[in-house]
This record gives C-alpha cells, structure tokens and sequence, in this order.
C-alpha cells in the first residue's frame, strides 16, 4: 500500500500542493481622512456637548476610570467614583463562571452606576478573543491564527457577530477585541492572537472582526463596542526586550520594544488600525511594548498625531491593565505624560481611588489642560451614544430573549465550520482521508480528549487550562460521533496500544497559556509528547499526527515519524470540524499564514524575507 503510494507520490503531490496566490496589495495613499466610519461617533457631538456642560471636574475624571471588577473595596465605589467603564481581566470572575452569574455581575454593577447623579451607563469590558470564552457553555471559536489560516473574512465576520450576541446575552457590551497584532517572531508568548504575520491579511480580517462585533451602526442592540489592540507594533518586539514583573521574572518578548523606522512601522504593524478606523472601531488599546524605547502608552506621535489626527479616529483609547504604571518616572507623571499623550481612559485596575485624586490633581494644578479632558470625556461618551446606552429602549438588564441561542447548536455550527477551513494540512503520504468503517482506529496524546488543550490560553480563565473545563466536543469525541456503528476507536495518553488498528492519530502540541507565559525560544514538541509520537510509530500502523498549537513548532521527528500531518492550531470546542476533515466530508483548505521555520535558528522568518527558507511557506496548505 504505502510502496505504490510512494511511487505515485510525486504526480499526487503535485496535484495537490495548494498555495494562497492571493496577493495582499497595500493602499499605497497614505493620506487619511475621517473615515464614514468615524462619522458616526462625530454625529453624537450635539448630546454629548450637552451633557459634557453639565459635568462636574469629578464626574469627567470617573468617566476616565476604568476598575476592575475584583478589585473593587465596595460596591458602592461604582457610583462614588462614578466610574465610566469596568472590566473583568482575566480571571476577574463571578463566585462561578456560569451564564447565570456572569450576567448577575453585569447588571448588579450596571444598576450601580445609574445611582450616580448623570446616570451614566457603564461600558464593561471582557477578553471575549475567540468567542465569550470566560463563560461556560459559551462557543468557543478557533484563536485568531486559525481564522488567519482560513483567508474567510465573512467567516470572521459572521463569527464576531455570534460572538457580540453570546456577549450580549450576559448584558456585557464591549469586547477587547480584535488583537490586531502582526507577530514577527512566532517565540512571542502571544502570537496565536494575531490573524498573521502579513500585515494585509491581518488589515483584512481586523476590519471584518470590527464590523462583526459593531455591525452597521453599533446602535443594534445584539452588538458591541469592539477594540482594536494593541496599538502598535505589540508583534514586533525583539529578543530580550521584553517585560521584567514585579516579581523580578523575566521574559523575552512580551511587551518589549520595536527597533523600527516610522515607515516600517507603518508598513508592517499599521494597517490593522487603518482598516479597524474605517471599518468604524469605537475604541483602540495601546501598548505595553515601546517602539525605538518609547513606551507606546506614553507616545504623543502614536496616539495624537497618528492615530486620532492622521487616522481620524473619533473613538477613544483605553490603556492597557496597568499599563501606564510601566512608563518611566513615578505614578503621578505616568498619569500625566499618558493622558497628555491622547490616553482617554485609563484601565486601572485596582488603585482606583488613587488614580482618581491624582488625575484630579494633575487637573487642578493645570499640568493637564481641561481641554484634554473635555476632549478624552467627548470621545468616550460619543461611544456610550452610539452603543445606545442614552437611547430611550436602552435597558440596564440583558436582553432575556437573547439566552436561548448563548452556546446554541446553530452557532456551533458556524465555529465547527471555522475549525473545518482552519485546518492546515502539511504533509499527507495516502493516510488521510481516513475510512469511516475502519475496523479500528487508535487516538493518542494528550490533545486526543482535553477541551482545554484544544481551546489554549484566555479561556475560562486567563491562562486556559488542561481538561474538561467547558462544554464542547474533544477530538477523540469527534471522532467516535463520525465512524460507523462497527468501527471501534480505542484510545490512549501515552501514544501505546496502536498495533493492530487501521490508523493510530496523534494528537500532540502545546498546552494551553498567555501572554508572556507564552513566550519561548525553542518552540519545539515537549519530551512527553516526542515519546507519544514514537510510541505511535513503533507501531508500524500509518501515523497521522495532528498539532495542537499556538504558532508554528519545530517538528522535524513528528513530521518524518507521520505519514499525514496537520496543524489544527487551537481549535475551540467544536473538533467535530476536525473530523469532517479527517473523514473526508471537508477537502481541506486551510493555508499557512505564519511561515513555518526549518529550525529554532530561523526565527524571526516571514514572508517577504531575503533568503526565505522555511519549511513550509506562507500560503502552503495541502488538499486532496
Ligand atoms: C491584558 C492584555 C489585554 C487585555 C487586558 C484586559 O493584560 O494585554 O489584551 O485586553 O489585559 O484583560
């Protein structure tokens, strides 16, 4: 069998190499206007003049700060701070992660702030990266490296929107969300939040997130105020850059700097903010990371200049959790110097109070102009306006009607096709696709039967976590649910077993993280996992070997030891798409949108590159 197939290898592969010719032409004006998009929050400027004239010193101040919810002393701290905004970082959860609950903090904090004298609505703010994902039973969808892989902006478009309505359910109304990053260097522990590493496709499938979480108008209740992050360059920090925390650990990459001119600047890591401003963005997160040691959350030219006078944009800039705390100089001028930059609220999150009488502080010294505070004030109640949260229907309860389709069979439809198209097959010697009627079929490794694996960082909770931690499908469950009545599918961790059965599949790869405890120099298939991998090929049984992962790993071993291997990426809840695929019902289509690399030595390696030599190229993707 495998003889023949080896003969008549080369005139299969042939026909079946599938590479993206698609190329992603860049607008070459660079002058901008105020996008159409923009307009609509200019369009508010009538109410909101208005009710800015009626606010006192105070009331603008809360409206700039942003707690998080666990941080809070005192409930009351809502409406005696009179915040605008609170947020829910990671981990900062309900007493559980039920839909219940997550809507009961929503509407308790909510009713709290309509105890303030104005009456001012609260913006509240999740991580909803990949679907609603800190609640359980929520859709979780494929990590944005998957959507890249399948080149679907309507997909992507089609996702955010159940994504805004599962966030909805819970009253919630804006989602910090789309990271449109562009990670150069896949060891950056965040990487599997960017779409790509090509700043056009990212451009592209930003803009289609935006329009899908914020819809036409931002008014339809089913929608939310979506964000763009993180401005900018957050994907081009360089080796050893990187954070140092508090408690002295150190990382390579994450939040570090970006040693580029303006024009490469703006040529690899702008275009996401050029199309989420004229798709009609209400807000944008700027960096922890610096760009030539600048700390982008303090920069005058990045957040004025750039991106409110030269991009028109009319929303308003929220800072990252405690991200001004990391530009140079004490609390107070780190206040000072983000604001006086263009930084319109800041997220805390948890020295609210402190915050607040410094910035009023800073206010009455004269050391920021009232009229930046106007100015940051107007910008975040435009978005407040054209969210509806002023409109005469407008509720400060969730929608009820909306519970019924929060994890629905239809909209896991929509995610188990994302995970079809994201699927990126790389090396296939005849084994795939599989027989429905096998007789046996042998699942392996850790990924075989773990949501959580599957699923990977800012699920559930900030890091995501090994197991069954919410409702969905595993592979293994998949692929049980798609053979016949008479195929048996046996199953173990450690890749042993396989002798005698038709196919052994390999599920291996990385476990779940975010953020900086993401960041890794040698991105290559941990001990335990090798070992399932030749315990599998030991066998003798055709090896198809699925990756977990959240960017390209080295996997030399893994790859010569398979005769089929994919990237499946992290998937979410609905591995049935996984199946469809392995079983033939879906010829895969899903194409590379990192290149990758040969070896550790290689990184950074992207397409465009002077002597590009990657494994796999960008836009390869095999099919059959
Ligand atoms: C995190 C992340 C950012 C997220 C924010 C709120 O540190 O950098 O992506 O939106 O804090 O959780």
């Amino acid at each position: 069998m495998r003889a023949t197939l080896l003969f008549a290898l080369p005139v299969l592969l042939a026909s079946c190499v599938a590479t993206d010719e698609r190329t992603y032409e860049r607008s070459d004006e660079q002058s901008y206007e105020r996008p159409a998009g923009q307009a609509l929050y200019v369009s508010f400027d009538e109410r909101v003049d208005e009710l800015l004239a009626r606010m006192t010193v105070e009331e603008k101040i809360g409206q700039m700060t942003q707690p998080d919810q666990e941080f809070l002393e005192d409930v009351d701290h809502v409406r005696e701070y009179m915040v605008g905004s609170l947020l829910s970082g990671g981990g900062s959860d309900p007493p559980t992660n039920s839909f219940e609950d997550w809507r009961a903090l929503y509407e308790k904090y909510q009713s709290k702030a309509l105890e303030t004298r104005l009456a001012i609505p609260l913006l509240y703010g999740v991580d909803a990266v990949h679907g609603h994902s800190n609640v359980l039973g929520a859709v979780v969808f494929p990590h944005n490296i998957g959507l890249g892989a399948t080149r679907n902006a309507e997909l992507v478009e089609e996702i955010s929107r159940i994504t805004a309505k599962e966030i909805k359910a819970t009253g919630i109304n804006w989602d910090f969300s789309p990271c449109v990053a562009v990670p150069r260097d896949d060891r950056w522990g965040r990487t599997y939040e960017g779409f790509a590493e090509e700043p056009m496709l990212v451009a592209e499938l930003g803009a289609a997130a935006v329009r899908g979480l914020q819809g036409e108008d931002l008014g339809d209740p089913n929608r939310v105020v979506a964000c763009a992050k993180h401005l900018v360059g957050d994907g081009g920090t360089v080796i050893d850059s990187g954070v140092t925390l508090p408690d002295g650990s150190r990382y390579p990459f994450d939040r570090g700097d970006v040693p580029l001119t303006e024009e490469e600047l703006r040529r690899i890591h702008l275009e996401g903010y050029v199309t989420a401003v004229a798709a009609g963005v209400g807000t944008i997160m700027p960096s922890y990371s610096s760009w030539n040691g600048v700390k982008c959350s303090g920069s005058r030219r990045l957040l004025t200049e750039i991106v409110k006078d030269e991009l028109g944009f009319e929303g308003f800039l929220i800072s990252d959790f405690k991200a001004i705390d990391e530009l140079p100089g004490d609390y107070k001028s780190d206040i000072q110097t983000s604001i006086n930059a263009g930084m319109d609220m800041v997220m805390v999150p948890d020295r609210y109070a402190l915050f607040f009488d410094t910035l009023a502080e800073l206010v009455e010294e004269g050391a920021i102009p009232m009229a930046r505070i106007d100015d940051a004030v107007r910008r975040i109640l435009r978005v407040k306006f054209a969210a509806g949260l002023f409109d005469d229907d407008w509720s400060p309860t969730a929608d009820r009607s909306l519970e019924p389709s929060f994890g629905s069979a239809e909209h896991r439809a929509v995610a188990r096709q994302a995970v079809r198209e994201s699927l990126v097959l790389l090396k296939n010697e005849g084994a795939l696709p599989l027989a429905k009627d096998a007789r046996r079929l042998h699942v392996v490794g850790p990924g075989a039967d773990d949501i959580g694996m599957q699923s990977g960082g800012w699920t559930v909770d900030w890091q995501g976590k090994m197991g069954a931690i919410t409702e969905g499908t595993t592979i293994l469950e998949a692929i049980r649910k798609a053979v016949s009545e008479g195929t048996e599918v046996t199953h173990s961790e450690d890749g042993t077993g396989a002798e005698g059965a038709d196919v052994v599949v390999v599920v291996v790869g990385e476990r779940p993280y975010a953020e900086m405890h993401g960041d890794d120099l040698e991105l290559k298939l941990d001990d335990e996992d090798r070992a399932v991998v030749a315990n599998a090929a030991a066998s003798g049984v055709p090896v198809v070997t699925l990756l977990i992962s959240g960017r390209p790993l080295i996997v030399d071993a893994a790859l010569e030891a398979s005769d089929s291997f994919a990237a499946v990426w992290l998937p979410g809840t609905e591995a049935d798409g996984i199946a469809d695929v392995l079983f033939g019902d879906y010829a895969p289509t899903g194409k590379l949108s990192f290149s990758w690399p040969r070896s550790a030595e290689q990184h950074p390696i992207n397409v465009g590159d002077e002597d590009y030599d990657p494994l796999f190229a960008f836009g390869y993707g095999l099919s059959w």
